[in-house]
């Protein structure tokens, strides 16, 4: 007779069965029951003794006199994400779609622990050993790197009885959802087991002081697959980003315990693996020549550096009575909205045009500084004139065609200065800038705005 050591208990009432059903017959809802290991209660005492040394309070002094000990890879974009470095005895979630590098940053973060003399074991539960040390071949650190154990393995138990006996500084899981505890009847991947999986690795990362970095899949709505609880149990989560038919790459915290969530790293997808893009301001002005109607060069913000985007807009006449709008890598209700003001301010008809909206190489622009540069843009195509050269825009646009401060307008226009733009057109503000040769226009309004680009 099997044992049974798991139990399913719904996630709206809390019934409980001891196996799966596909509606509760509680609170009557579908595929609410979600595999859990079963606790034994202990007997509750109303106190325990005082004397216990392991649960001894300490005044906050003697506390932050100790150090966080942090494994630095020397990969500075990633280092920088985490604040550092990683914390050890920490766990930290790395959450990305597939084919985007995960596996690969990950391996090479494990690779350069290993050259400093870091231990680190690399667990797959994807790959074999020698699908992963071919790409290790790939990344170039294989050779002499004693420090870096790969193992192919998905029960849990296993592997940390192996990451016991070994100690290693480091444990890297991928990926969490191939990860599965056979205490429990479902199969790998599901909510219990990704939850139960987490929690006993939790518990390992506590009581062994051994980092853990785990991979997670995400769903299509680009969140970790797995319950919510998941970001909630992790020190640190962090989300690799980028569009897979270009190489940017953008590795960012969403929530980070030992440090900001405002850092980013960027990374460039190359054969020899991700290369850090160090100087990322003008990433995307490379294969630009010359001027054109409807594009227009916005200063971004990614994480707290700048990067200068091409905002392209066209906007053409409609063959059909419904005029199409869209958006590629811009907010698409910001679209309409400025297409809107644009009607109201300007009268432009809109209403007989299609308009569409893109950001080139892939890059993603989710800050309403880039408003004035999308407003610039659509105004350039409608009229088909092009903005003179060297023209660098920011602002966020208001419904009554304010133009509104944004965050860091110093640092974005030294990063364009450094580019080679001569002319600026920033929302009004007091600036402190070095004196600098470039011409800052100062604008109130959309029509200063527009005015002040087109001369
Ligand atoms: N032999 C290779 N040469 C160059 N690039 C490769 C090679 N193999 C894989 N890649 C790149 O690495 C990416 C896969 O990265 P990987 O780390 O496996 O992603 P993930 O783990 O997030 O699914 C692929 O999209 C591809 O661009
Ligand atoms: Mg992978």
């Amino acid at each position: 007779m099997a044992r049974t050591k798991s139990r399913f208990v719904c996630q709206e009432c809390g019934y409980v069965a001891s196996s799966w059903l596909g509606r509760c017959p509680e609170c009557g809802g579908w595929n609410t029951l979600v595999e859990e290991a079963e606790v034994t209660a202990k007997a509750s005492k109303s106190y325990l003794p005082a004397n216990n040394e392991k649960l001894r309070p300490r005044t906050i002094a003697s506390v932050a006199q100790t150090k966080v000990e942090r494994l630095a890879t020397g990969i500075r974009e990633f280092d920088r994400v985490l604040g550092g470095g990683v914390v050890q005895g920490s766990l930290v979630l790395l959450g990305g779609t597939p084919g985007i590098g995960k596996s690969t940053i990950l391996l090479d973060a494990g690779l350069r622990f290993g050259q400093q003399g870091i231990k680190v074991l690399y667990v797959s539960g994807e790959e074999s050993e020698e699908q992963t040390a071919m790409r290790a071949v790939r990344l170039g650190g294989a050779q002499a790197n004693d420090n870096l154990l790969i193992l192919t393995a998905t029960d849990l138990d296993a592997i940390l009885a192996q990451a016991n006996a070994l100690k290693p500084q480091l444990l890297i899981i991928d990926s969490i959802q191939t990860m599965y505890n056979p205490e429990l009847q479902t199969a790998a991947g599901s909510v219990g087991q990704v939850r139960e999986c987490t929690a006993k690795l939790l518990q390992f990362a506590k009581s062994t002081g051994i980092a853990v970095l785990l991979i997670g899949h995400v769903t299509k709505d680009g969140t970790i697959a797995g319950p919510r609880l998941l970001e909630h149990m992790v020190d640190v989560v962090l989300q690799f980003e980028g569009d897979r038919s270009y190489s940017f790459r953008v590795l960012r915290a969403l929530k980070n315990r030992f440090g900001s969530t405002s850092e980013s790293g960027i990374f460039s997808m190359e054969a020899g693996g991700l290369q850090e893009v160090a100087n990322p301001a003008g990433l995307f002005l490379e294969d630009r020549d010359g001027e054109a109607a409807g594009s227009v060069i916005g200063a971004c913000m990614e994480g707290n550096r700048p990067i200068m985007a091409e905002i392209q807009a066209l906007v053409a006449k409609t063959p059909y009575g419904m005029p199409r709008r869209t958006a590629v890598g811009f907010d698409y209700n910001r679209v309409n909205m400025l297409l809107a003001i644009l009607e109201k301010r300007f009268g432009l008809d809109f209403g007989i045009y299609d308009a569409y909206v893109n950001v080139v190489g892939g890059m993603k622009v989710n800050e309403p500084a880039a408003d004035l540069a999308v407003a610039a843009a659509l105004v350039s195509s409608y009229r088909n004139r092009p903005l003179p050269k060297g023209i660098l825009v920011f602002g966020e646009v208001g419904l009554t065609g304010e133009v509104r401060r944004v965050s860091a307008p110093e640092r974005r226009i030294m990063d364009g200065i450094n580019l080679g733009f001569s002319k600026f057109i920033v929302p009004d503000s007091k600036l402190q800038l070095p004196s600098v040769k470039a011409q800052i226009v100062r604008v109130k309004t959309l029509e200063q705005a527009i005015a002040a680009m087109f001369g």
